[in-house]
């Protein structure tokens, strides 16, 4: 099948790059020519485990390419991708600019039916505007599909390629047919494509990530509540995630949320809901008790240390907002870096992919290194802030002979408590006991 995508960003470009895995005729398209040319190299301009070797090989085959030209890219497509940015408004709602503008410039240009896709998260009722945009454009018959994506960061290409799920939201039975051919080689396991009308699809999308959020928040709340009881969240978890109508996954209390879908999610939900005369509670106190999650670790530091941090020094390991990416977008890191050099501490970080996004943004605010041992050396405390596997196994004697003090305060529940207490460490994680 022939397809454009439109949009080569994260999503646009695992999208692109796994279509063309399984044989299709994939053009992407970008407005940013550097980035283009780049891609036109054989360069991914972004890090996920495994793309890389599928990025290569599809485009040596020509079943992938890259082009700055709208026109060229869509000349021949059947179907066509939008993913395109949809960052939050200054109302917290979804700001649409980029997918309406782009429904324009393509409804000036296509000479017969396409199958108009939003890939993006779009909330509920973007699929009417698409149409009225083509509509006011072109008289030549499209169908749009509301397609939403499911991929997580660092495991995107497997999410593609075997996803538990594809949703499908349309009512154009050819588009639905073109779609079900589409999607055939991926679900081959058995997993099912979901059809249903587009709102219902924009509104699952929104609903899957704002039930994570919530999932996560709620087990953040009750490992709260464990080192206050003196309770261990390790065996809560185990004890209520055997019920399979819970579930074992997404039960790993941290110090918050993060990443560049979930805060933005679950505010565009509750906007769109208040929107619709709906307040929606539960999504206000998620947002409400995810932000002061994400400060947790700072709180306890002011405790542990009697409120005075100024000319402490700390060792940061992880940066990301979580392993296996190098994506910091309301990364936890940033907000307790941020606390941290308010209250005059001083921050030596290591993270395996994210360091260099950092300095961008935080520049010698802070000091980086490229060994995760050299973060050590004569710091009052370590502080593990992203679970990279590289932190899971340490030289704890090493960690023990570079630090001042034998401090480690995890945020991500890495190691065990009983093999801390016999190496003689103050190890503080969350909803165990201290
Ligand atoms: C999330 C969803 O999981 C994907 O299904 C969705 O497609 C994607 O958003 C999106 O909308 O694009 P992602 O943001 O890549 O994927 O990352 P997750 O692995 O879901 O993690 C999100 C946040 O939850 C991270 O900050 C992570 O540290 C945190 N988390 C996750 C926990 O604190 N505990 C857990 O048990 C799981």
């Amino acid at each position: 099948m022939k397809i454009a995508i439109v949009g080569t960003g994260y999503v646009g470009l695992v999208t692109g790059t796994c279509l063309s895995e399984t044989g299709n005729d994939v053009t992407c398209v970008d407005i940013n020519k550097q980035k283009v040319m780049m891609m036109q190299q054989g360069q991914l301009p972004i890090y996920e485990p495994g793309l890389e070797a599928l990025f290569q090989r599809n485009i040596i085959h020509e079943r992938l390419r890259f082009t700055d030209n709208l026109a060229e890219a869509i000349e021949h497509a059947e179907v066509i991708f939008l993913a395109l940015p949809t960052p939050p408004g200054g109302d917290g709602s979804a700001d649409l600019s980029y997918v309406l503008g782009a429904a324009k410039d393509i409804a000036n240009l296509i000479t017969d039916y396409k199958v108009i896709v939003t890939k993006s998260t779009v909330p509920v009722g973007t699929a009417d505007k698409v149409r009225a945009v083509f509509k006011q454009h072109t008289d030549i018959e499209i169908a749009v599909v509301s397609n939403p994506e499911f991929l997580r960061e660092g495991v995107a290409v497997e999410d593609f390629m075997k996803p538990d799920r594809v949703v499908v939201g349309t009512t154009d039975e050819r588009a639905r047919k073109l779609m079900a051919e589409l999607y055939a080689p991926y679900v081959r396991q058995g997993n099912p494509i979901i059809f249903m009308d587009e709102r219902s699809s924009e509104l699952t999308k929104y609903a899957a990530n704002s039930f994570l959020a919530a999932k996560i928040t709620f087990m953040n709340e009750i490992a709260n509540l464990c080192e206050l009881v003196g309770a261990n969240v390790d065996m809560v978890r185990l004890g209520v995630g055997s019920d399979d109508r819970i579930g074992k996954r997404f039960l790993f209390p941290g110090i918050g949320y993060g990443g560049s879908c979930f805060p933005k999610d679950v505010q565009a939900l509750a906007k769109s809901a208040e929107d619709n005369d709906y307040h929606f509670r539960i999504l206000n106190a998620v947002m409400e008790t995810n932000a002061i999650q994400k400060k947790i670790m700072v709180e306890k530091l002011k405790k542990y240390y009697n409120d005075d941090l100024k000319g402490r020094k700390f060792a940061i390991w992880g940066l990301a907002f979580k392993p296996e990416t190098d994506d910091i977008r309301e990364a936890p890191a940033l907000e307790i870096i941020g606390e941290l050099l308010n209250e005059g501490a001083q921050i030596v970080a290591f993270d395996p992919e994210a360091a260099n996004n950092v300095k961008y943004l935080l520049g010698d605010k802070i000091e980086y290194v490229d060994d995760h041992y050299d973060a050590l050396a004569g710091a009052d405390a370590l502080l593990i802030l992203t679970e990279w596997s590289i932190f899971r196994n340490p030289d704890f004697a090493l960690i023990q002979k570079s630090l001042k003090a034998k401090v480690i305060f995890d945020g991500r529940n890495l190691y065990d408590l009983d093999k801390m207490t016999e190496l003689g460490f103050y190890y503080n994680s969350i909803g165990r006991k201290t």
